[in-house]
């Protein structure tokens, strides 16, 4: 597939007004997309597993517009109108006009609510932009009249990437690759695609308890964030790492190596943080929280021989991976050792999930 692919034929069909909801799920990167290039693409590839429970529902209206006058739309959140909001959603239609010429054409009502609260600190771009980019794919596919399921969720991962470029790994489940990478057939810079590969038993259920550290405003924004890799001295090195560790990680996947897992999975977030310690300007954004949690984790393990391990986005909350036959006993640490680090002792219990959903 090719950019060009994506831009659609004339519509054979016209439609006044409607409405379409979708639920999409959030996700963590194993290995981390951190540097991008013009139009969303990414520096190096990632992959991540699919969140079950945190995750955003959007309801897009619409209805035709008489004249054409730009972007017609209002956001709200929980029921609130949401001004601040505007901004993105309006680079985002930039972005993605292109690809679906009928945006001048509806006045637009997006209400969306997330499962988790707005100031956890988890991220709401990567569910938010992959379900608005379903509720478009929606009313496209009324205005085609037919598509196939493939093409509409490589569509629908294309466009989430033109607006936040993690959000376009939470289109599907359980793992999912974005960024082209040799070893891996399919893999696109453009898009998503659902881990092509064999996976071990002892993936498919891993649980995700993510330890609210510190839920204030990020710092930096990942856009931000992003262009620091340009100039970075680190740069080239990092995006070379980050191929050699999906490379690791097929093998990984498909062996069940959980040794070889876990140190893959934290190096990969400290080294993602090492990123923004050693950019111009410097960032620091793990808090003293974050590092007593990962010293206690690894004494844990150390000690119980337990497979549980950290990793980090670009914030203070740590997300803390196991397999699901340890749950018992990794909640019963997290209760007794880590929640005294969370701010208000407050913790989401998640695991892995299977990707959007239409309601
Ligand atoms: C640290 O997808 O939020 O979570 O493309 O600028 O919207 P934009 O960035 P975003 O970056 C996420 C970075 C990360 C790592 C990852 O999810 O791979």
């Amino acid at each position: 597939m090719i950019i060009q692919d994506f831009i659609p034929q004339p519509y054979p069909k016209s439609i006044k007004n409607g409405s379409f909801t979708w639920s999409s799920p959030s996700n963590i990167a194993l290995v981390k997309y951190w540097g991008k290039k013009q139009d969303q693409i990414p520096e190096n590839p990632s992959i991540s597993f699919t969140l079950n429970n945190c995750k955003t529902t959007t309801s897009l209206s619409f209805s035709e517009l008489e004249s054409d006058s730009g972007y017609s739309f209002e956001v709200f959140l929980d029921g609130e109108k949401k001004d601040d909001f505007k901004p993105k959603i309006e680079t985002f239609f930039k972005r993605v006009e292109a690809y679906l010429p009928f945006l001048k054409d509806y006045q637009f009502k997006i209400e969306t609510v997330n499962t988790f609260p707005h100031s956890s600190g988890i991220a709401s771009s990567a569910s938010g932009m992959s379900a608005l980019a379903l509720c478009l794919m929606s009313i496209e596919k009324e205005l085609i009249g037919d598509i196939s399921q493939e093409d509409f969720i490589q569509k629908a991962s294309f466009l989430a990437r033109l607006g936040s470029g993690s959000a376009c790994r939470s289109l599907e489940g359980d793992l999912v690759l974005w960024g082209k990478h040799v070893d891996i057939e399919g893999s696109s810079d453009l898009f998503g695609v659902k881990y092509p590969y064999e996976v071990h038993q002892d993936f498919q259920n891993y649980q995700d308890t993510i330890l609210l550290v510190d839920k204030g405003e990020k710092q930096v924004s990942s856009t931000v964030g992003h262009n620091l890799m340009h100039g970075h001295p680190f740069a080239a090195e990092r995006f070379k790492q980050a191929n050699t560790n999906l490379s690791a990680m097929v093998s990984i996947l498909k062996d069940g190596d959980l040794d070889a897992f876990v140190a893959l999975v934290e190096s990969e977030a400290l080294t993602l943080h090492a990123m923004m310690m050693t950019s111009m300007p410097y960032f620091i954004l793990m808090k003293p929280n974050t590092l007593e949690i990962i010293n206690k984790i690894w004494a844990f393990r150390r000690l119980s021989g337990s497979k549980v391990c950290f990793t980090l986005d670009a914030g203070a909350n740590v997300h803390v991976l196991y397999p699901e036959r340890e749950k018992s006993v990794v909640m019963e640490f997290i209760q007794n050792e880590l929640v005294a680090f969370c701010q208000k002792g407050q913790y989401i219990n998640d695991k892995i999930g299977f990707g959007a959903k239409q309601s």
